[in-house]
Protein backbone atom coordinates (compact mmCIF):
# COMPACT_ATOMS: atom_id res chain seq x y z
CA UNK A 1 0.00 0.00 0.00
CA UNK A 2 3.28 2.18 -0.36
CA UNK A 3 1.80 3.95 -3.33
CA UNK A 4 -1.14 4.89 -1.98
CA UNK A 5 0.51 6.42 1.39
CA UNK A 6 3.09 8.38 -1.29
CA UNK A 7 -0.06 9.54 -3.38
CA UNK A 8 -1.65 10.51 -0.25
CA UNK A 9 1.38 12.60 1.20
CA UNK A 10 1.93 14.07 -2.19
CA UNK A 11 -1.82 15.10 -2.38
CA UNK A 12 -1.44 16.70 0.39
CA UNK A 13 2.13 18.93 -0.57
CA UNK A 14 2.68 18.73 -3.98
CA UNK A 15 5.64 16.28 -3.37
CA UNK A 16 6.82 14.34 -1.36
CA UNK A 17 8.96 16.05 1.74
CA UNK A 18 11.53 14.57 3.53
CA UNK A 19 10.17 14.52 7.33
CA UNK A 20 6.76 13.16 5.73
CA UNK A 21 8.87 10.31 4.29
CA UNK A 22 10.49 9.82 7.75
CA UNK A 23 7.44 10.01 9.46
CA UNK A 24 5.87 7.32 7.02
CA UNK A 25 8.79 5.35 7.85
CA UNK A 26 8.24 5.33 11.60
CA UNK A 27 4.68 4.67 11.11
CA UNK A 28 5.29 1.66 8.94
CA UNK A 29 8.31 -0.01 10.75
CA UNK A 30 9.49 0.02 6.73
CA UNK A 31 13.47 1.47 6.93
CA UNK A 32 13.56 4.90 5.15
CA UNK A 33 16.12 3.90 2.35
CA UNK A 34 13.63 1.51 0.92
CA UNK A 35 10.59 4.48 0.70
CA UNK A 36 12.88 5.96 -0.69
CA UNK A 37 14.33 3.65 -3.58
CA UNK A 38 10.50 3.55 -4.69
CA UNK A 39 9.86 6.84 -4.44
CA UNK A 40 12.76 8.00 -6.55
CA UNK A 41 12.38 5.36 -8.85
CA UNK A 42 8.68 6.69 -10.67
CA UNK A 43 7.63 9.44 -12.39
CA UNK A 44 5.09 9.64 -11.10
CA UNK A 45 6.58 11.36 -7.54
CA UNK A 46 7.94 14.53 -7.18
CA UNK A 47 10.90 14.09 -3.98
CA UNK A 48 10.97 18.14 -4.57
CA UNK A 49 8.45 20.90 -4.86
CA UNK A 50 7.96 21.00 -8.67
CA UNK A 51 7.78 24.24 -10.43
CA UNK A 52 4.20 26.30 -10.64
CA UNK A 53 4.12 25.33 -13.96
CA UNK A 54 5.57 21.83 -14.79
CA UNK A 55 5.37 21.96 -18.78
CA UNK A 56 6.39 18.09 -20.10
CA UNK A 57 6.47 17.68 -24.27
CA UNK A 58 6.63 14.38 -25.31
CA UNK A 59 9.45 13.66 -26.87
CA UNK A 60 8.77 9.88 -28.58
CA UNK A 61 8.09 8.93 -32.15
CA UNK A 62 4.64 9.92 -32.95
CA UNK A 63 4.90 13.20 -31.47
CA UNK A 64 8.82 13.70 -32.81
CA UNK A 65 7.44 13.48 -36.31
CA UNK A 66 4.83 15.85 -35.57
CA UNK A 67 6.58 18.74 -34.34
CA UNK A 68 7.19 17.92 -30.99
CA UNK A 69 11.02 19.63 -30.71
CA UNK A 70 9.59 22.82 -32.62
CA UNK A 71 7.29 22.87 -29.51
CA UNK A 72 9.62 22.29 -26.98
CA UNK A 73 11.84 25.16 -28.59
CA UNK A 74 8.77 27.66 -28.96
CA UNK A 75 7.79 27.11 -25.23
CA UNK A 76 11.01 27.81 -23.98
CA UNK A 77 11.53 31.02 -26.08
CA UNK A 78 8.24 31.87 -24.91
CA UNK A 79 8.41 31.30 -21.05
CA UNK A 80 12.32 32.39 -21.55
CA UNK A 81 13.64 34.44 -18.32
CA UNK A 82 11.07 33.02 -16.06
CA UNK A 83 12.46 31.47 -13.02
CA UNK A 84 12.38 27.82 -12.11
CA UNK A 85 10.35 27.45 -9.62
CA UNK A 86 7.24 29.02 -11.64
CA UNK A 87 8.41 26.99 -14.92
CA UNK A 88 9.90 24.21 -16.07
CA UNK A 89 9.51 22.61 -19.63
CA UNK A 90 11.39 19.44 -20.64
CA UNK A 91 11.15 15.77 -22.11
CA UNK A 92 8.51 12.78 -21.23
CA UNK A 93 7.93 9.57 -22.31
CA UNK A 94 5.09 8.75 -24.66
CA UNK A 95 2.16 9.83 -22.96
CA UNK A 96 -0.56 7.32 -24.90
CA UNK A 97 -2.06 9.88 -27.25
CA UNK A 98 0.19 9.30 -30.11
CA UNK A 99 -2.76 9.36 -32.44
CA UNK A 100 -3.14 13.20 -31.40
CA UNK A 101 0.53 14.12 -31.38
CA UNK A 102 2.08 16.71 -30.08
CA UNK A 103 0.99 15.72 -26.51
CA UNK A 104 2.23 17.71 -23.47
CA UNK A 105 1.45 17.28 -19.72
CA UNK A 106 1.15 20.13 -17.72
CA UNK A 107 1.22 19.54 -13.62
CA UNK A 108 0.33 16.36 -14.37
CA UNK A 109 -2.92 16.75 -17.41
CA UNK A 110 -2.66 15.71 -20.66
CA UNK A 111 -3.24 17.57 -23.82
CA UNK A 112 -3.34 16.17 -26.75
CA UNK A 113 -2.83 18.14 -30.34
CA UNK A 114 -0.98 21.11 -28.78
CA UNK A 115 0.49 24.14 -30.41
CA UNK A 116 2.47 26.34 -28.50
CA UNK A 117 -0.03 28.89 -28.36
CA UNK A 118 -2.95 26.75 -26.64
CA UNK A 119 0.26 24.79 -24.21
CA UNK A 120 1.45 28.69 -23.07
CA UNK A 121 -2.24 29.48 -22.10
CA UNK A 122 -2.83 26.45 -19.57
CA UNK A 123 0.59 27.00 -17.81
CA UNK A 124 -0.20 30.61 -17.67
CA UNK A 125 -3.29 29.35 -16.03
CA UNK A 126 -1.24 27.29 -13.91
CA UNK A 127 0.92 29.62 -12.87
CA UNK A 128 -2.06 31.95 -11.41
CA UNK A 129 -2.54 29.07 -9.69
CA UNK A 130 -5.82 28.10 -11.30
CA UNK A 131 -6.62 24.20 -11.57
CA UNK A 132 -6.19 22.97 -15.15
CA UNK A 133 -7.76 20.58 -16.23
CA UNK A 134 -7.90 17.93 -18.86
CA UNK A 135 -10.60 18.05 -21.74
CA UNK A 136 -13.33 15.62 -21.34
CA UNK A 137 -13.68 13.70 -24.58
CA UNK A 138 -17.09 12.67 -25.37
CA UNK A 139 -17.04 8.74 -25.76
CA UNK A 140 -18.97 7.98 -28.91
CA UNK A 141 -20.93 4.86 -29.86
CA UNK A 142 -18.20 2.70 -31.43
CA UNK A 143 -19.53 -0.69 -33.12
CA UNK A 144 -16.21 -3.60 -33.35
CA UNK A 145 -16.78 -6.64 -35.13
CA UNK A 146 -14.81 -8.09 -32.13
CA UNK A 147 -17.47 -7.59 -29.87
CA UNK A 148 -19.84 -10.99 -29.91
CA UNK A 149 -22.59 -9.26 -27.99
CA UNK A 150 -23.77 -5.78 -30.08
CA UNK A 151 -26.54 -4.51 -28.46
CA UNK A 152 -27.78 -8.01 -26.49
CA UNK A 153 -26.95 -8.90 -23.45
CA UNK A 154 -23.47 -9.68 -22.05
CA UNK A 155 -21.31 -11.66 -20.63
CA UNK A 156 -23.34 -15.19 -22.32
CA UNK A 157 -19.78 -16.88 -22.18
CA UNK A 158 -19.40 -16.79 -18.46
CA UNK A 159 -22.87 -17.78 -17.54
CA UNK A 160 -22.68 -20.79 -19.75
CA UNK A 161 -19.37 -21.88 -18.28
CA UNK A 162 -20.36 -21.25 -14.77
CA UNK A 163 -23.10 -24.06 -15.77
CA UNK A 164 -20.90 -26.01 -17.65
CA UNK A 165 -17.87 -25.49 -15.82
CA UNK A 166 -15.72 -27.05 -18.86
CA UNK A 167 -12.85 -25.99 -17.76
CA UNK A 168 -10.40 -28.38 -20.22
CA UNK A 169 -12.79 -27.43 -23.12
CA UNK A 170 -12.20 -23.56 -22.96
CA UNK A 171 -7.94 -24.29 -22.70
CA UNK A 172 -8.72 -26.85 -26.01
CA UNK A 173 -10.58 -23.97 -28.09
CA UNK A 174 -7.82 -21.58 -27.41
CA UNK A 175 -5.24 -23.92 -28.34
CA UNK A 176 -6.97 -25.23 -31.11
CA UNK A 177 -7.32 -21.34 -32.78
CA UNK A 178 -3.93 -20.79 -31.65
CA UNK A 179 -4.54 -17.66 -29.82
CA UNK A 180 -1.31 -15.31 -28.86
CA UNK A 181 -0.28 -12.91 -26.77
CA UNK A 182 -0.82 -9.30 -28.15
CA UNK A 183 1.18 -7.69 -25.69
CA UNK A 184 4.49 -8.46 -27.66
CA UNK A 185 6.13 -11.49 -27.08
CA UNK A 186 3.05 -13.63 -28.88
CA UNK A 187 3.28 -16.25 -26.44
CA UNK A 188 0.42 -19.13 -26.75
CA UNK A 189 -2.20 -18.19 -24.37
CA UNK A 190 -3.68 -21.66 -23.99
CA UNK A 191 0.15 -23.29 -22.86
CA UNK A 192 0.32 -19.73 -20.44
CA UNK A 193 -3.71 -20.49 -18.75
CA UNK A 194 -2.42 -24.35 -18.71
CA UNK A 195 0.97 -23.96 -16.70
CA UNK A 196 -1.60 -21.77 -14.13
CA UNK A 197 -4.22 -24.32 -13.96
CA UNK A 198 -1.21 -27.05 -13.28
CA UNK A 199 0.29 -25.40 -10.06
CA UNK A 200 -0.83 -27.33 -6.82
CA UNK A 201 -0.81 -23.97 -4.97
CA UNK A 202 -4.52 -22.66 -3.64
CA UNK A 203 -3.85 -19.05 -4.19
CA UNK A 204 -3.19 -17.55 -7.56
CA UNK A 205 -3.47 -14.47 -9.77
CA UNK A 206 -5.21 -13.26 -12.68
CA UNK A 207 -3.50 -9.89 -13.86
CA UNK A 208 -4.73 -7.88 -16.93
CA UNK A 209 -1.41 -5.49 -18.58
CA UNK A 210 -2.57 -2.60 -19.79
CA UNK A 211 0.02 -0.25 -18.99
CA UNK A 212 0.61 0.38 -22.52
CA UNK A 213 3.65 2.42 -22.56
CA UNK A 214 5.79 1.57 -25.48
CA UNK A 215 5.63 4.63 -28.52
CA UNK A 216 2.44 4.47 -30.84
CA UNK A 217 1.02 1.90 -28.83
CA UNK A 218 -2.77 3.10 -28.43
CA UNK A 219 -4.81 0.08 -28.95
CA UNK A 220 -5.37 -0.83 -25.57
CA UNK A 221 -6.73 2.85 -24.84
CA UNK A 222 -9.14 2.06 -27.38
CA UNK A 223 -10.50 -1.33 -26.00
CA UNK A 224 -10.46 -0.38 -22.65
CA UNK A 225 -12.75 2.85 -23.63
CA UNK A 226 -15.51 0.67 -25.64
CA UNK A 227 -15.15 -3.05 -24.72
CA UNK A 228 -14.46 -2.73 -21.59
CA UNK A 229 -17.17 -5.66 -20.77
CA UNK A 230 -14.86 -8.13 -22.52
CA UNK A 231 -11.49 -7.15 -20.61
CA UNK A 232 -13.55 -8.23 -17.43
CA UNK A 233 -15.08 -11.55 -18.87
CA UNK A 234 -11.70 -12.31 -20.24
CA UNK A 235 -10.18 -12.00 -17.17
CA UNK A 236 -12.81 -13.75 -15.05
CA UNK A 237 -12.43 -16.82 -17.19
CA UNK A 238 -8.49 -17.11 -16.73
CA UNK A 239 -9.35 -17.21 -13.18
CA UNK A 240 -12.11 -19.92 -13.10
CA UNK A 241 -10.29 -21.65 -15.52
CA UNK A 242 -6.54 -21.34 -14.03
CA UNK A 243 -8.53 -21.36 -10.24
CA UNK A 244 -7.71 -18.13 -9.52
CA UNK A 245 -9.80 -16.08 -7.22
CA UNK A 246 -8.29 -12.75 -7.44
CA UNK A 247 -7.88 -10.59 -10.66
CA UNK A 248 -5.60 -7.05 -10.58
CA UNK A 249 -6.33 -4.98 -13.56
CA UNK A 250 -2.72 -2.83 -13.93
CA UNK A 251 -3.27 0.43 -16.07
CA UNK A 252 -1.26 3.13 -16.17
CA UNK A 253 -1.94 6.31 -14.73
CA UNK A 254 -2.31 8.77 -17.88
CA UNK A 255 -5.55 6.54 -18.80
CA UNK A 256 -7.86 8.49 -16.03
CA UNK A 257 -10.98 7.96 -18.11
CA UNK A 258 -10.58 4.29 -18.87
CA UNK A 259 -9.67 3.60 -15.16
CA UNK A 260 -13.25 5.28 -14.82
CA UNK A 261 -15.11 3.04 -17.55
CA UNK A 262 -13.60 -0.13 -16.54
CA UNK A 263 -14.60 0.93 -12.26
CA UNK A 264 -17.62 1.85 -13.67
CA UNK A 265 -17.98 -1.79 -15.87
CA UNK A 266 -16.47 -3.36 -12.33
CA UNK A 267 -19.06 -2.12 -10.11
CA UNK A 268 -22.06 -3.18 -12.53
CA UNK A 269 -19.93 -6.89 -12.16
CA UNK A 270 -20.31 -7.10 -8.63
CA UNK A 271 -23.65 -5.60 -8.70
CA UNK A 272 -25.30 -8.40 -10.70
CA UNK A 273 -23.31 -11.16 -9.48
CA UNK A 274 -20.80 -11.59 -11.79
CA UNK A 275 -17.89 -10.57 -9.86
CA UNK A 276 -17.59 -11.83 -6.25
CA UNK A 277 -18.15 -14.56 -4.06
CA UNK A 278 -20.44 -16.78 -5.65
CA UNK A 279 -20.64 -15.84 -9.02
CA UNK A 280 -24.13 -16.27 -10.75
CA UNK A 281 -25.26 -18.29 -7.31
CA UNK A 282 -22.37 -20.63 -7.76
CA UNK A 283 -19.47 -21.67 -5.41
CA UNK A 284 -17.54 -19.91 -7.88
CA UNK A 285 -15.33 -16.89 -6.62
CA UNK A 286 -13.43 -13.78 -8.25
CA UNK A 287 -12.95 -10.96 -7.08
CA UNK A 288 -11.19 -8.01 -9.38
CA UNK A 289 -9.95 -4.38 -8.56
CA UNK A 290 -8.00 -1.78 -10.36
CA UNK A 291 -4.37 -0.71 -9.50
CA UNK A 292 -3.00 2.47 -11.03
CA UNK A 293 0.51 2.35 -11.90
CA UNK A 294 3.12 5.06 -10.90
CA UNK A 295 4.36 5.12 -14.28
CA UNK A 296 7.14 4.51 -16.13
CA UNK A 297 7.68 1.96 -19.59
CA UNK A 298 9.45 -0.99 -17.57
CA UNK A 299 6.55 -1.12 -15.59
CA UNK A 300 4.45 -3.22 -18.62
CA UNK A 301 6.98 -5.86 -18.63
CA UNK A 302 5.18 -8.74 -16.81
CA UNK A 303 7.94 -9.13 -13.95
CA UNK A 304 8.96 -5.46 -13.22
CA UNK A 305 4.85 -5.02 -13.32
CA UNK A 306 4.18 -7.46 -10.89
CA UNK A 307 7.22 -5.75 -8.42
CA UNK A 308 4.88 -2.64 -8.70
CA UNK A 309 2.01 -4.45 -7.44
CA UNK A 310 3.79 -5.54 -4.69
CA UNK A 311 5.16 -1.48 -3.91
CA UNK A 312 9.09 -2.50 -4.97
CA UNK A 313 11.02 -0.57 -7.60
CA UNK A 314 9.71 -1.98 -11.09
CA UNK A 315 12.90 -3.57 -12.02
CA UNK A 316 12.50 -6.75 -13.87
CA UNK A 317 12.86 -10.16 -12.15
CA UNK A 318 15.40 -12.73 -14.04
CA UNK A 319 13.59 -15.57 -15.53
CA UNK A 320 12.77 -18.38 -15.05
CA UNK A 321 11.07 -18.88 -12.91
CA UNK A 322 8.27 -17.26 -15.14
CA UNK A 323 4.92 -15.67 -13.15
CA UNK A 324 2.75 -18.65 -14.57
CA UNK A 325 5.14 -20.80 -11.79
CA UNK A 326 5.80 -18.24 -9.45
CA UNK A 327 4.34 -14.51 -9.72
CA UNK A 328 2.75 -11.92 -7.73
CA UNK A 329 3.15 -12.13 -4.06
CA UNK A 330 5.67 -15.64 -5.18
CA UNK A 331 2.01 -17.17 -6.17
CA UNK A 332 1.03 -18.40 -9.45
CA UNK A 333 0.07 -15.62 -12.13
CA UNK A 334 -1.63 -15.38 -15.64
CA UNK A 335 -0.33 -12.22 -17.05
CA UNK A 336 -2.01 -11.35 -20.49
CA UNK A 337 -2.58 -8.19 -22.04
CA UNK A 338 -5.83 -6.63 -22.89
CA UNK A 339 -6.23 -7.77 -26.55
CA UNK A 340 -5.36 -11.02 -25.58
CA UNK A 341 -8.25 -11.02 -22.82
CA UNK A 342 -10.66 -9.79 -25.21
CA UNK A 343 -10.03 -12.54 -27.66
CA UNK A 344 -11.03 -15.18 -25.47
CA UNK A 345 -14.81 -14.34 -25.64
CA UNK A 346 -14.90 -13.83 -29.28
CA UNK A 347 -13.68 -17.39 -29.60
CA UNK A 348 -15.40 -18.85 -27.05
CA UNK A 349 -18.74 -17.17 -28.45
CA UNK A 350 -18.86 -17.51 -31.97
CA UNK A 351 -16.44 -20.87 -32.06
CA UNK A 352 -12.88 -21.23 -33.21
CA UNK A 353 -13.92 -21.40 -37.22
CA UNK A 354 -15.67 -17.96 -36.86
CA UNK A 355 -11.95 -16.77 -35.07
CA UNK A 356 -10.18 -18.66 -38.17
CA UNK A 357 -11.98 -17.12 -40.82
CA UNK A 358 -12.11 -13.54 -39.57
CA UNK A 359 -8.24 -13.16 -40.56
CA UNK A 360 -6.80 -12.30 -44.38
CA UNK A 361 -4.42 -14.05 -46.42
CA UNK A 362 -4.16 -17.42 -43.93
CA UNK A 363 -3.90 -15.60 -40.85
CA UNK A 364 -6.25 -15.90 -37.64
CA UNK A 365 -8.58 -13.32 -36.08
CA UNK A 366 -8.70 -9.70 -35.56
CA UNK A 367 -6.18 -6.93 -34.62
CA UNK A 368 -6.42 -3.55 -33.31
CA UNK A 369 -3.99 -1.62 -34.58
CA UNK A 370 -2.94 2.14 -33.32
CA UNK A 371 -1.48 4.11 -36.22
CA UNK A 372 0.58 7.53 -35.53
CA UNK A 373 2.78 9.71 -37.47
CA UNK A 374 2.40 10.94 -41.07
CA UNK A 375 -0.42 9.65 -41.84
CA UNK A 376 -3.82 11.57 -42.59
CA UNK A 377 -6.09 9.94 -40.27
CA UNK A 378 -3.94 9.06 -37.26
CA UNK A 379 -6.31 6.71 -34.93
CA UNK A 380 -7.03 3.19 -33.96
CA UNK A 381 -8.55 0.43 -36.08
CA UNK A 382 -9.91 -2.87 -36.12
CA UNK A 383 -8.53 -5.07 -38.79
CA UNK A 384 -8.65 -8.70 -40.08
CA UNK A 385 -4.84 -10.26 -39.37
CA UNK A 386 -3.02 -10.74 -41.86
CA UNK A 387 -4.08 -7.45 -43.31
CA UNK A 388 -1.15 -5.88 -45.88
CA UNK A 389 0.72 -2.99 -44.59
CA UNK A 390 -0.01 -1.17 -47.56
CA UNK A 391 -3.71 -1.04 -46.74
CA UNK A 392 -3.92 -0.32 -43.11
CA UNK A 393 -1.59 2.84 -44.11
CA UNK A 394 -3.36 3.96 -47.47
CA UNK A 395 -6.97 2.77 -46.90
CA UNK A 396 -7.42 2.90 -42.83
CA UNK A 397 -5.32 6.16 -42.16
CA UNK A 398 -6.07 7.85 -44.56
CA UNK A 399 -2.26 7.49 -46.30
CA UNK A 400 0.48 9.88 -46.20
CA UNK A 401 -0.34 13.47 -45.25
CA UNK A 402 0.25 16.24 -47.53
CA UNK A 403 0.52 14.41 -50.23
CA UNK A 404 3.99 13.17 -49.53
CA UNK A 405 5.68 9.38 -50.03
CA UNK A 406 6.15 7.13 -48.27
CA UNK A 407 9.71 6.64 -46.45
CA UNK A 408 9.43 4.10 -43.66
CA UNK A 409 7.58 2.00 -40.99
CA UNK A 410 7.87 0.86 -37.74
CA UNK A 411 5.43 -1.67 -37.29
CA UNK A 412 5.58 -1.59 -33.66
CA UNK A 413 6.89 1.52 -32.24
CA UNK A 414 10.79 1.26 -31.68
CA UNK A 415 11.44 -2.31 -30.95
CA UNK A 416 9.93 -3.80 -34.17
CA UNK A 417 13.07 -1.58 -35.72
CA UNK A 418 11.93 0.31 -39.03
CA UNK A 419 11.10 -0.74 -42.04
CA UNK A 420 11.69 0.70 -45.83
CA UNK A 421 8.66 1.64 -47.89
CA UNK A 422 9.35 -0.89 -50.62
CA UNK A 423 8.40 -3.59 -47.90
CA UNK A 424 4.84 -2.00 -47.14
CA UNK A 425 2.77 -5.09 -48.57
CA UNK A 426 4.26 -7.22 -45.71
CA UNK A 427 1.38 -8.51 -43.77
CA UNK A 428 0.20 -7.83 -40.51
CA UNK A 429 0.97 -11.01 -39.12
CA UNK A 430 3.17 -12.65 -36.81
CA UNK A 431 5.20 -14.79 -38.75
CA UNK A 432 5.16 -12.35 -41.94
CA UNK A 433 6.60 -10.08 -39.82
CA UNK A 434 9.40 -11.87 -38.22
CA UNK A 435 10.38 -12.90 -41.87
CA UNK A 436 10.63 -9.39 -42.52
CA UNK A 437 13.21 -8.94 -39.59
CA UNK A 438 10.70 -6.79 -37.90
CA UNK A 439 7.76 -8.09 -35.27
CA UNK A 440 3.57 -7.67 -35.11
CA UNK A 441 4.74 -6.71 -31.39
CA UNK A 442 1.51 -4.35 -30.46
CA UNK A 443 0.60 -3.42 -33.00
CA UNK A 444 1.49 0.29 -32.81
CA UNK A 445 2.00 1.07 -36.55
CA UNK A 446 3.94 4.49 -36.47
CA UNK A 447 4.87 5.76 -40.32
CA UNK A 448 7.70 7.76 -41.55
CA UNK A 449 7.12 10.38 -45.12
CA UNK A 450 9.85 10.95 -47.47
CA UNK A 451 10.81 14.52 -45.09
CA UNK A 452 11.82 12.19 -42.26
CA UNK A 453 15.72 11.70 -41.03
CA UNK A 454 15.70 8.06 -40.24
CA UNK A 455 19.00 8.19 -38.00
CA UNK A 456 17.16 11.15 -36.40
CA UNK A 457 14.87 8.34 -35.99
CA UNK A 458 16.82 5.58 -35.14
CA UNK A 459 18.60 8.00 -32.18
CA UNK A 460 14.75 9.24 -31.01
CA UNK A 461 14.25 5.44 -30.19
CA UNK A 462 17.70 4.51 -28.80
CA UNK A 463 16.93 7.83 -26.29
CA UNK A 464 13.79 6.40 -25.15
CA UNK A 465 15.35 2.91 -23.94
CA UNK A 466 17.98 5.02 -22.23
CA UNK A 467 15.19 7.25 -20.33
CA UNK A 468 13.24 4.00 -19.86
CA UNK A 469 16.14 1.46 -18.46
CA UNK A 470 15.42 0.73 -15.09
CA UNK A 471 19.28 0.83 -14.77
CA UNK A 472 19.15 -2.60 -12.83
CA UNK A 473 21.55 -4.41 -15.35
CA UNK A 474 25.32 -3.00 -17.08
CA UNK A 475 24.33 -3.87 -20.60
CA UNK A 476 21.32 -2.08 -20.93
CA UNK A 477 21.80 0.54 -18.04
CA UNK A 478 25.45 1.61 -20.02
CA UNK A 479 24.94 0.37 -23.47
CA UNK A 480 21.59 2.30 -24.19
CA UNK A 481 23.46 5.70 -23.07
CA UNK A 482 26.86 4.35 -24.85
CA UNK A 483 24.27 3.64 -28.01
CA UNK A 484 22.89 6.87 -27.39
CA UNK A 485 26.31 9.30 -27.12
CA UNK A 486 27.36 6.54 -30.28
CA UNK A 487 24.43 8.17 -32.28
CA UNK A 488 24.23 11.38 -31.42
CA UNK A 489 28.00 11.89 -32.54
CA UNK A 490 27.11 11.19 -36.01
CA UNK A 491 24.52 13.78 -36.34
CA UNK A 492 26.79 16.37 -35.02
CA UNK A 493 29.52 16.79 -38.56
CA UNK A 494 31.22 14.27 -40.76
CA UNK A 495 34.31 11.73 -38.92
CA UNK A 496 37.35 10.22 -40.62
CA UNK A 497 36.42 6.71 -41.99
CA UNK A 498 38.43 4.93 -39.61
CA UNK A 499 36.69 6.36 -36.89
CA UNK A 500 34.00 5.41 -38.55
CA UNK A 501 34.61 1.81 -39.12
CA UNK A 502 35.36 1.84 -35.40
CA UNK A 503 32.32 3.11 -34.58
CA UNK A 504 30.05 0.40 -36.28
CA UNK A 505 32.09 -2.44 -34.95
CA UNK A 506 31.45 -0.76 -31.59
CA UNK A 507 27.85 -0.41 -32.32
CA UNK A 508 27.93 -4.10 -32.90
CA UNK A 509 29.94 -5.26 -30.01
CA UNK A 510 27.26 -3.44 -27.88
CA UNK A 511 24.32 -4.69 -29.90
CA UNK A 512 25.39 -7.97 -29.09
CA UNK A 513 26.18 -7.55 -25.65
CA UNK A 514 22.93 -6.16 -25.09
CA UNK A 515 20.32 -8.34 -26.63
CA UNK A 516 22.21 -11.69 -25.10
CA UNK A 517 23.04 -10.32 -21.71
CA UNK A 518 20.13 -7.71 -20.42
CA UNK A 519 17.84 -9.33 -18.16
CA UNK A 520 14.39 -8.37 -19.96
CA UNK A 521 13.32 -7.79 -23.24
CA UNK A 522 14.11 -3.61 -22.61
CA UNK A 523 17.34 -4.31 -23.43
CA UNK A 524 17.64 -6.95 -25.61
CA UNK A 525 15.30 -4.98 -28.01
CA UNK A 526 17.13 -1.36 -27.70
CA UNK A 527 19.17 -2.14 -30.10
CA UNK A 528 16.87 -2.92 -32.94
CA UNK A 529 16.28 0.93 -34.40
CA UNK A 530 19.76 1.19 -35.24
CA UNK A 531 20.11 -1.88 -36.66
CA UNK A 532 17.68 -1.35 -38.52
CA UNK A 533 18.08 1.21 -40.25
CA UNK A 534 21.75 0.65 -41.06
CA UNK A 535 20.15 -2.37 -42.72
CA UNK A 536 17.89 -0.15 -45.37
CA UNK A 537 18.71 2.90 -44.89
CA UNK A 538 22.66 3.01 -44.45
CA UNK A 539 23.86 5.11 -47.63
CA UNK A 540 21.64 8.36 -45.46
CA UNK A 541 23.92 7.60 -42.26
CA UNK A 542 27.23 7.32 -44.13
CA UNK A 543 25.98 11.30 -45.99
CA UNK A 544 25.87 11.94 -42.26
CA UNK A 545 29.00 10.68 -40.68
CA UNK A 546 31.76 10.76 -43.77
CA UNK A 547 30.03 13.73 -46.10
CA UNK A 548 28.39 15.56 -42.72
CA UNK A 549 25.15 15.97 -44.97
CA UNK A 550 21.42 15.09 -43.67
CA UNK A 551 20.06 14.08 -46.63
CA UNK A 552 16.44 15.19 -45.36
CA UNK A 553 17.83 18.28 -43.24
CA UNK A 554 16.72 17.09 -40.00
CA UNK A 555 20.49 17.17 -38.60
CA UNK A 556 23.23 19.64 -38.47
CA UNK A 557 20.60 22.52 -37.43
CA UNK A 558 20.53 24.61 -34.04
CA UNK A 559 17.98 22.51 -32.95
CA UNK A 560 19.17 19.25 -33.58
CA UNK A 561 22.38 19.97 -31.50
CA UNK A 562 20.87 20.79 -28.05
CA UNK A 563 22.86 18.56 -25.06
CA UNK A 564 21.56 15.40 -24.73
CA UNK A 565 21.64 16.79 -21.27
CA UNK A 566 18.97 18.81 -21.67
CA UNK A 567 16.68 15.16 -23.27
CA UNK A 568 17.21 13.29 -20.53
CA UNK A 569 13.45 12.02 -19.80
CA UNK A 570 11.25 11.67 -16.85
CA UNK A 571 13.90 9.34 -15.03
CA UNK A 572 17.42 11.60 -15.08
C1 LIG B 1 9.89 -3.16 -21.50
C2 LIG B 1 8.66 -3.94 -21.75
C3 LIG B 1 7.43 -3.31 -21.72
C4 LIG B 1 6.27 -4.03 -21.94
N1 LIG B 1 5.07 -3.38 -21.91
C5 LIG B 1 3.92 -4.10 -22.08
C6 LIG B 1 2.66 -3.45 -22.00
O1 LIG B 1 2.57 -2.23 -21.79
N2 LIG B 1 1.55 -4.19 -22.18
C7 LIG B 1 1.61 -5.56 -22.40
O2 LIG B 1 0.58 -6.20 -22.52
N3 LIG B 1 2.79 -6.18 -22.49
C8 LIG B 1 3.94 -5.49 -22.32
N4 LIG B 1 5.14 -6.15 -22.36
C9 LIG B 1 5.12 -7.61 -22.51
C10 LIG B 1 4.87 -8.30 -21.16
O3 LIG B 1 6.11 -8.52 -20.52
C11 LIG B 1 4.17 -9.66 -21.32
O4 LIG B 1 4.82 -10.40 -22.28
C12 LIG B 1 2.70 -9.52 -21.70
O5 LIG B 1 2.00 -8.70 -20.81
C13 LIG B 1 2.07 -10.89 -21.69
O6 LIG B 1 0.76 -10.82 -22.18
P1 LIG B 1 0.34 -11.53 -23.54
O7 LIG B 1 0.87 -12.93 -23.50
O8 LIG B 1 -1.14 -11.49 -23.53
O9 LIG B 1 0.95 -10.73 -24.64
C14 LIG B 1 6.32 -5.44 -22.18
C15 LIG B 1 7.57 -6.07 -22.23
C16 LIG B 1 8.73 -5.33 -22.03
C17 LIG B 1 10.04 -6.03 -22.08
S1 LIG C 1 17.38 -4.77 -19.56
FE1 LIG C 1 17.26 -2.60 -18.93
S2 LIG C 1 15.16 -2.35 -18.28
FE2 LIG C 1 15.55 -4.56 -18.33
S3 LIG C 1 16.26 -5.11 -16.27
FE3 LIG C 1 18.10 -4.59 -17.42
S4 LIG C 1 18.39 -2.39 -17.01
FE4 LIG C 1 16.31 -2.86 -16.43
S1 LIG D 1 2.04 10.48 -26.98
FE1 LIG D 1 3.89 11.13 -27.89
S2 LIG D 1 4.66 9.32 -28.82
FE2 LIG D 1 2.89 8.63 -27.77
Amino acid sequence: MIFDDLRAIQLRYGFLPKAELEGLSKRTHTPLYQIHSVASFYPHFHLALPAKAEIRVCADMSCHLNGACELRAELEQRFAGSPPEDVQIRDVSCLGRCDHAPAVSINDRIFADVRAESAEQIARKALRGEEVNEPHTEQMRVTCKADPYGEGERYGVLRKLVQSRAWDDVLAQLKTAELRGMGGAGFPTSMKWDLVRKQAEPVKYVVCNADESEPGTIKDRFIMTYLPHLVIEGMIIAGLVTGAKRGILYIRHEYGMQEEILGEEIRRCYHAGLLGKKILGSDLDFGLEIFVSPGGYICGEESALIEAIEGHRAEPRNKPPFPGQIGLWQKPTVINNVETFINVPQILARGVDWFVTQGANGSRGLKFVGVSGHVARPGIFEVPMGTPMREVIFKQAGGIRGGRQLKAFAPSGPSSGYLPASMVDVRLDFRALADAGSMLGSGAIVVCDESTCMLDMALNAVRFYRNESCGKCVPCRVGSQKMTDLLFRWTQGPIPELQYRADLALLDDLSQAMSQTSICGLGQIAPAPIQSVLKHFRAEIDAHVLKGQCPSRVCFTPASRTGEAQRVGIRP
